[in-house]
Formats: structure tokens, sequence, C-alpha cells
């Protein structure tokens, strides 16, 4: 892959982000969903999204299913091909939050250094990094997919928390414990978080 920037000039829009956010009467930031597969990104994802809609916020949701069959439906699961998928969902997102959208991303997300490079993409502020957290042996009685199940028979190969590792933010914005927390409630802790930093009124 060719990398040469030297020819290549950034061209300037003459209606900026805050022009943007301005128009919509709301900030724009990116919600970084991570956690293991059953953990409840994608649920809460869903259940949030419906919530900033109602208050009449832009959004618009990434989903590592849905990604995964279109933008990224060339890579697999190595820890390669797992960077690359991150680095473009950041760069996806770097363009919605500057479009003026609240994006919200649920991927599994496994590797701190690719999802700390999101964060220092964004401006301060725009990340907002939640982690769904679940124990492999909860997400695996979950196992809503079958995932697991086909992870331990060695049907899939490379799976996170069974065969492939998991590394836990350090230092998340929020953190949900999906083994104890409804859904609901869960919404409702990050909606608080938004208010409180004034993202959404
Ligand atoms: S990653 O690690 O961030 O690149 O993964 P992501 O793009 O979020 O895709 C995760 C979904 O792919 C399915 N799947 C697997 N997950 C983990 N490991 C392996 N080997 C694997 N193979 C398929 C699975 O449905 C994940 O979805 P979620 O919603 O997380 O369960």
């Amino acid at each position: 892959m060719s990398n040469n920037l030297n020819h290549i000039v950034w061209h300037e829009s003459e209606i900026s982000k805050s022009d943007r956010r301005q128009l919509n009467q709301h900030k724009s930031a990116l919600l970084w969903f991570t956690g293991l597969s059953g953990s409840g990104k994608s649920t809460l994802s869903v259940e949030l999204e419906k919530v900033l809609f109602e208050k009449g916020i832009h959004t618009y949701r990434l989903d590592g299913d849905n990604v995964r069959h279109g933008l990224n439906k060339d890579l697999g699961f190595s820890p390669n091909d797992r960077e690359e998928n991150i680095r473009r969902i950041g760069e996806v997102s770097k363009l919605m939050v500057d479009a003026g959208l609240f994006t919200l991303a649920a991927f599994i997300s496994p590797f701190r250094e690719d999802r700390n490079r999101i964060r220092n993409l964004l401006d301060d502020h725009e990340f907002i990094e939640v982690y769904v957290q679940a124990s492999v042996e909860v997400c695996e009685q979950r196992d809503p997919k079958g995932l697991y199940k086909k992870a331990r028979s060695g049907i899939i190969k490379d799976f996170t928390g069974i065969d492939a590792p998991y590394e836990e933010p350090a230092n998340p914005e929020i953190i949900i414990d999906s083994e104890t927390q409804t859904v609901h409630q869960s919404v409702q802790v990050i909606v608080d978080y938004l208010e409180q930093k004034q993202l959404i009124y």
C-alpha cells in the first residue's frame, strides 16, 4: 500500500464542525463501546440511540457485525486485521463527529493501543470510552449467537476471551457492569454522564 502523501493537499471546508453543531443545536462526540462478545455493547448502543433520537439529537450507530459486512468485509480476526478494523472505524467515526453527529460505535476493540489511537485522533472530550464489563463466564453463558460454543469446539479460532486476548480499558470514562445492571439502568448512567458533561441537555 502506498503511503506517499507528498502530493496530496488538505482542502478546507468553508462550513466547519462548529457551524454544523450550531445548526444541529447540539454538540457531537464519539461514544466508544468496548467489551467482550455478548457483553451487551450492541444492545446498549441501540437503546441509547433511541433515547438520544427522542431528545432530537442527530445520531449514527456503527456496529462490528454490520461494518464487517461492508467497509471491512476484507478483514478477519487476526491481530493485524483487528487493528486495521478499528483504525478504519476510528477514521470513519472522526468524520461523523466532524459532520456533527453523536456517533455510537460498538466494537470488541480488544487492544488498548488501538482504542487510545482513536482517542488521540479526536479533540479533547470528544471520545467517551464506555467499557461494557462482563466476565467471559457470563458472556459464555449468554452466548446469544452460539459463537462461544463454536470457539470451545474449535470451529471458530482466535475468539476473543477464549483463544484471543481482550485488554481492559485502563481509564474509561464510563464503566457499565452488564452482569448486574439492567439495560435501562445502563442507558441512564450514560445519559447522566452526557448531561453532566453538558454534551446533551
Ligand atoms: S474486533 O475485535 O473489534 O475487530 O471485532 P468486531 O469488529 O467488533 O467484531 C466482533 C463480532 O464478530 C463476531 N465474531 C468474532 N468476535 C470475536 N472473535 C472472533 N474470532 C469472531 N468471529 C466472529 C461476533 O459476532 C462479534 O460480535 P459481538 O457483537 O461483539 O458479539
